[in-house]
C-alpha cells in the first residue's frame, strides 16, 4: 500500500461503542460501501449502553457486516490495500472485537493494518467529500457521547488539544436531559425532534469557563432537573417541548460561542465539526450563521459512529507510514493531542 496513492482501497472497522461498522473507502474520500449495524434498539430498553451486551452483539454481527461491506463495494480481498481499525477510546470489550477481527484478516490476507483513534476518525469524516478537502490549520470540535474536545489541527496527524469536557460530554448531556424529560434513547435526536414544537423560553445556565477552552454541561443538566422537579412539567407536552428547546439552545450557544471565539483568536482557516452531536441542525445553523471562517460538517450519517471515517483516517496513516504491528492492543482511555 505504501507508495500506492491512487485507487488505494482501505477497509475500515469500527466497534468502539454500540455500532458494528465496516466500510470500504477509496483514496481517503470516496465511499464504496458503508455498513452500520446499530444496537440502539437493544440498548434502548435499558436507557443506555450495557457494555457486556454491546461486545456480545459485536461478536455476532462483525463478520456479516464486513462481508456486506465487501459485497456492496464490489471488491475482493485482492483489491484491498490496507485495514484501519479503531483501537480506542471506547468500551474495552467492544474495541477488542474489532481489533482482533482486523488483525485476523490482516494476517490471513497479508495486509498492512493501522490502529485509528476514534476521535481522529470523527474529524476525518470531513474528508469524505467530493468537493475540495479541508485546509489547515483548522479548528476541530468533536462532540460525541463521550467527548467534547476542541482540537487545533495543523496538518495530517498533527493535533493539539485545546479544550475538553470537565464533566458530561455534550452528547451525554443530551442523553441525560432526555431521560430527565422522559424522552427516548439516544437523547440527542429525541430532544431535537420534540424541540421543534417548543420555544427556548427558559433561562438555563451556561458554564462559560472564561479564559479556558474547556466545556462543562453538568450544571445545565442539574438546572433542568431542578426545573422539572419544581414545575412538574412532565404533565404537559408543550412544556416538555419548551424545556427541550431551551436545553438544546443552551448547549448549542456554549459550543458555538466558545469555538468561534477560539477560531478568531487562533486565526484558523476553517472550523470542522464532527461527532454525533454535529448531526444537530440547530448547532450547524448557529455555526454557519456566526462563524467568520467556513464551517465544514459531515452529513448526519457520517457524524454518528461509522467505519468510513475510520478508513479515511487510516488512508492518511498509511500515506505517512503509520503502520501497526500484530501486537496492536486496545486503549479504552486513549485521547487525542
Ligand atoms: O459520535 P457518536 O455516534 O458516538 C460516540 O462516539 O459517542 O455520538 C453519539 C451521541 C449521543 O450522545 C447522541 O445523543 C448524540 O450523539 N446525538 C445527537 C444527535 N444525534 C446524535 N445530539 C444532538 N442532536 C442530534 N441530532
Ligand atoms: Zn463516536
Amino acid at each position: 500500500m505504501i507508495g500506492k496513492f491512487s485507487s488505494a482501497k482501505i477497509l475500515g472497522i469500527e466497534t468502539s461503542c454500540d455500532e458494528t461498522a465496516a466500510a470500504i473507502v477509496e483514496d481517503g474520500n470516496r465511499i464504496l460501501s458503508n455498513i452500520v449495524a446499530s444496537q440502539i434498539d437493544i440498548h434502548a430498553r435499558y436507557g443506555g449502553i450495557v457494555p457486556e451486551v454491546a461486545s456480545r452483539q459485536h461478536l455476532l454481527t462483525i463478520i456479516p457486516v464486513v462481508n456486506k461491506a465487501m459485497t456492496e463495494a464490489k471488491v475482493t480481498w485482492q483489491d484491498i490495500d490496507g485495514i484501519a481499525v479503531t483501537f480506542g477510546p471506547g468500551l474495552a470489550g467492544s474495541l477488542l472485537v474489532g481489533v482482533n477481527v482486523a488483525k485476523a484478516i490482516a494476517l490471513a490476507k497479508q495486509l498492512p493494518i493501522t490502529g485509528v483513534n476514534h476521535l481522529e476518525a470523527h474529524i476525518y469524516a470531513n474528508w469524505l467529500r467530493k468537493e475540495k478537502p479541508p485546509c489547515f490549520p483548522c479548528l476541530c470540535l468533536i462532540v460525541s457521547g463521550g467527548h467534547s474536545d476542541l482540537v487545533l489541527m495543523r496538518g495530517h496527524g498533527q493535533f493539539e488539544k485545546l479544550g475538553r469536557t470537565r464533566d458530561d460530554a455534550a452528547g451525554e448531556a443530551f442523553d441525560k436531559a432526555a431521560r430527565i424529560l422522559g424522552l427516548g434513547y439516544p437523547g440527542g435526536p429525541a430532544i431535537e425532534e420534540i424541540a421543534k414544537s417548543g420555544t427556548p423560553c427558559l433561562s438555563l445556565p451556561r458554564a462559560w469557563l472564561r479564559g479556558s477552552h474547556d466545556f462543562s454541561f453538568s450544571g445545565l443538566k442539574t438546572a433542568l432537573w431542578h426545573y422539572v422537579q419544581r414545575e412538574e412539567i412532565l404533565t404537559t407536552a408543550s412544556s416538555v417541548a419548551d424545556a427541550a428547546a431551551s436545553f438544546q439552545y443552551a448547549v448549542v450557544d456554549v459550543l458555538a460561542t466558545k469555538t468561534i471565539k477560539a477560531a478568531r483568536e487562533l486565526g484558523v482557516r476553517q472550523i470542522l465539526l464532527s461527532g454525533g452531536v454535529a448531526a444537530n441542525k440547530l448547532l450547524t445553523e448557529q455555526f454557519h450563521n456566526s462563524s467568520p471562517v467556513p464551517v465544514l460538517v459531515p452529513p448526519p450519517h457520517l457524524c454518528t459512529d461509522n467505519a468510513a471515517m475510520v478508513a479515511a483516517c487510516g488512508y492518511y496513516h498509511f500515506q505517512t507510514g503509520k503502520i501497526s504491528g500484530y501486537d496492536l492492543d486496545v486503549i479504552p482511555s486513549l485521547s487525542l493531542g
